[in-house]
């Protein structure tokens, strides 16, 4: 053979920690496939962060912020065709079409397989491929998994050390043979001999986020934005964790939870902890809750933060349920973040930071719309434009796209909880779940009985906004708040959670709240953000058994004088009755949406549930 027309062999050689055959084979398969460059196995360290970050700036990728007022952060701006999640471009390959159930995307996974085999050919030309090991949870805990993505993108390979924990040291968990998610991640970009690469390369006519639930795999092409791109947390944490967690039940074991949850701890002036666990959709102010600071009057009440945005879930040898934080770092929405509505966040955010698609101001930081009452009176918009107050308000056009992103490490949240990294997890008493509804459901119910409770989460739904649909006040049925995130039938979601609390000997209380109720005007009622420490209170008293109730139809609901009122004057019994009536008509309209959604489910939806709605029904029209 003539050896100098064979064509270049890239050095894929592993370091000699990695010991995995599995993790070299497949490696080598995936570099076959897309024919990158070069491969780099990431050691996650911060040498490494910083170089890498250097290339982009010196790419163009990203640009480097004012040291003086945002140390060490990085500004990128994206594609404008690249800027979030694509829930229509997401599938749940399963073997068969019922088990990813009619709430997701599916195509047979051998049809996929073929499509993603044609699109990955080669699609890391000229390009780097880093191998990113990481650990969804503290590294060792019995409740973490370990992830291995491969990606061309170096702005992918950063966000993970800030998202997850990426480190060399997960080859020594993995031994030779440990079980690990194997992630692969293209842009769907790859370039030509000499070809000029541009900032935020990716493919802007072909994009798909797959996942094989039976293999546990992840594949995603095209997109080098968030969710679709950072594979550790929408598409390892929930869609495949979630069905991991019901494969183990099937398989006889306890089974788990992957759930789209925050996770704080409330701490009373006495001393007393509680840990609750809370899911709202998107744009429902999760962040906000996860670091919410009591008002005054609540000296001595403390909230601290485990987790913003997801939580896995194991029942402990105790018969309580433990959750995690499968996460290290907070990738939250940047406009409306203040120092009034999240003084935490905002605290979080003064350094070691990349944000993404937020404007830049003349001085070299950055900005957003709800950052400060007055914007600044120049700026660069998130596609490097030039705007004003002035030319953003006549021509509708906004400085910061409302999709716009921080990625920060969650140890510099100043209320990070102490056992946020406990590998045991921490203890939960309540759940909580929250849609934003003008008006039908109450400020906040407690249901009778878990049953009950998968009844409410099941059934919940969220008033879409103009930021994520275009559309305002239309309510989409958002179950759990895991419509985009469940791996599986949700159905059989509904199933999983029915049994595994059936096997608890301490189950958690099942809580929903609404703060979003508004008046004849359309404004909100409740003032929220801090205030929302009165309910919480009255949830954790509720799971200790002292604080007083009353039964409704839908569960238990506080009178006027079982809520802290202190510092909240002008609070009127009116206004209360106005957040927690049950209007008749509102619940017959709503019980007709929860009977759309289960026959939508109808396949395999439990029976309980179905049950639970003609007893609703009854009770309700009685
Ligand atoms: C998120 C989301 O980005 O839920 O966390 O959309
Ligand atoms: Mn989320």
């Amino acid at each position: 053979m003539n050896r100098s027309h064979a064509p270049a062999a890239i050095d894929i050689s592993a370091p000699s920690s990695v010991l995995h055959l599995g993790v070299k084979e497949w490696v080598a398969r995936i570099a076959a496939l897309t024919k990158p460059e070069r491969v780099y196995w990431c050691d996650g360290s911060q040498a490494e962060y910083d170089r890498l970050c250097e290339e982009m700036v010196q790419a163009g990728t990203l640009r480097k912020l004012n040291p003086a007022l945002r140390p060490n952060s990085y500004l990128a701006w994206s594609d404008p065709t690249d800027v979030a999640r694509m829930e229509d471009r997401t599938f749940i390959c399963s073997e068969l079409k019922e088990h990813a159930g009619p709430t997701n995307n599916w195509m047979p996974p051998a049809e996929m397989r073929g499509t993603l085999h044609h699109l990955f050919d080669g699609c890391m030309r000229g390009r780097t491929m880093y191998v990113v090991p990481f650990s969804m949870g503290p590294l060792g805990s019995h409740i973490a998994q370990i992830g291995i993505e491969l990606t061309d993108s170096p702005y992918v390979a950063v966000s993970m050390k800030v998202m997850t924990r990426m480190t060399s040291k997960v080859w020594d968990i993995l031994g030779r043979n440990g079980e690990f998610v194997p992630c692969i991640h293209s842009l769907g970009a790859p370039l030509g001999k000499g070809q000029k690469d541009v900032p935020w390369p990716c493919n802007k006519d072909q994009k798909y986020i797959v996942h094989f639930p039976e293999t546990r795999e992840i594949w995603s092409f095209g997109s080098g934005y968030g969710g679709n791109a950072l594979l550790g947390k929408k598409c390892l944490a929930l869609r495949i964790a979630s069905a991991m967690g019901r494969q183990e039940m099937e398989a006889g074991g306890d089974g788990w939870l992957a759930e789209h949850m925050l996770i704080l701890g409330v701490t009373s002036p006495e001393g007393k902890k509680s840990f609750v666990s809370a899911a709202f959709p998107s744009a429902c102010g999760k962040t906000n809750f996860a670091m919410l600071v009591p008002p005054p009057a609540f000296a001595g009440w403390k909230v601290t933060t485990v987790g913003d945005d997801i939580a896995w879930i194991k029942p402990g040898k105790d018969g309580r349920l433990y959750a995690i934080n499968p996460e290290a770092g907070f990738f939250g929405v940047a406009p409306g973040t203040s120092d009034k509505s999240n003084p935490n966040c905002m605290a979080s955010l003064k350094a070691n930071v990349i944000f993404t698609n937020v404007a830049l101001t003349p001085e070299g930081d950055v900005w957003w719309e709800g950052m400060t009452d007055t914007p600044p009176a120049e700026l660069l918009d998130w596609q490097g434009q030039p705007w004003t107050p002035e030319t953003g308000k006549a021509e509708g056009r906004k400085a910061a796209h409302p999709n716009s992103r921080f990625t920060v490490p969650a140890s510099q949240c100043p209320c990070i909880d102490p056992d946020w990294e406990n590998p045991q997890g921490v203890p939960i008493s309540a759940f909580i779940f929250g849609g934003r509804r003008s008006n039908t459901m109450p400020l906040v119910a407690e249901a009778f009985s878990w049953t009950d409770g998968v009844y409410m989460a099941a059934t919940m739904g969220s008033e879409t906004t103009a930021a994520a649909t275009g559309k305002v006040g239309v309510v989409r049925r958002d179950p759990f708040a895991m419509i985009p995130f469940c791996g599986y039938n949700m159905a059989d979601y509904f199933s999983h959670w029915l049994k595994l609390g059936k096997h608890l000997t301490h189950r958690p209380h099942i809580f929903c709240v609404n703060w979003f109720r508004t008046d004849a005007n359309g404004k909100f009622i409740w003032p929220g953000f801090g205030d929302n420490m009165r309910v919480l209170k009255w949830i954790v008293d509720r799971c200790d058994g002292h604080a007083h109730a009353v039964e409704t139809p839908i569960g238990w609901v506080p009178e006027f004088d079982d809520l802290e009122w202190k510092g909240l004057d002008g609070f009127s019994h009116e206004k209360f009755k106005a957040i927690t009536a049950i209007h008749i008509e509102d619940w017959a309209a709503e019980l007709f949406a929860h009977d759309e959604l289960f026959n939508t489910l109808k396949f395999s939806l439990p029976r309980e549930l179905a049950l639970r709605r003609e007893l609703l029904q009854l009770t309700l029209t009685s």
